[in-house]
């Protein structure tokens, strides 16, 4: 093979790597809302016909950040509910982030 057809061929191969990973990365994000949104169903059961006078908060379009640490703070316990903790306890990590993401962005229905 000639040079510059090497040299060429690599710069297509290169592109297609690079845009697999911007695929990827594009694509992972709507799959944690999507895992988000399957872990929801558990959670609108007490939290999803909030009302004012009810005693469970509304956690629709809840700031990710604080959606985050609080749900990591009933998993670890330091937060006084039985219901959330019990709840909390059985999420990883990557299941707080996906709910946190597809809360954020949610209304409730
Ligand atoms: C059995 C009913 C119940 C279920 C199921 C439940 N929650 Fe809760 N949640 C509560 C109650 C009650 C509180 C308020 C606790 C308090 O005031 O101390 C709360 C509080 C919260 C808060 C804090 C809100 C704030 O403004 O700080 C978040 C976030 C939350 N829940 C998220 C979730 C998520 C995510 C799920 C599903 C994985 C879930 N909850 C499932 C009853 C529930």
């Amino acid at each position: 093979m000639r040079r510059w057809a090497l040299a060429r061929l690599r710069t297509i191969f290169g592109i297609a790597i690079a845009a697999t990973a911007i695929h990827a990365a594009g694509s992972s994000m709507a799959a944690d809302v999507e895992l988000g949104r399957y872990l929801s169903s558990e959670c609108t059961t007490c939290h999803g016909a909030a009302k004012t006078d009810s005693t469970i908060p509304p956690i629709h379009g809840l700031d990710r950040g604080h959606f985050i640490e609080v749900l990591k703070a009933y998993r670890a316990k330091t937060l006084p509910n039985e219901a959330m903790r019990s709840v909390a306890a059985r999420l990883q990590d990557d299941d707080i982030a996906a709910l946190a993401a597809y809360f954020a962005a949610a209304r409730p229905r």
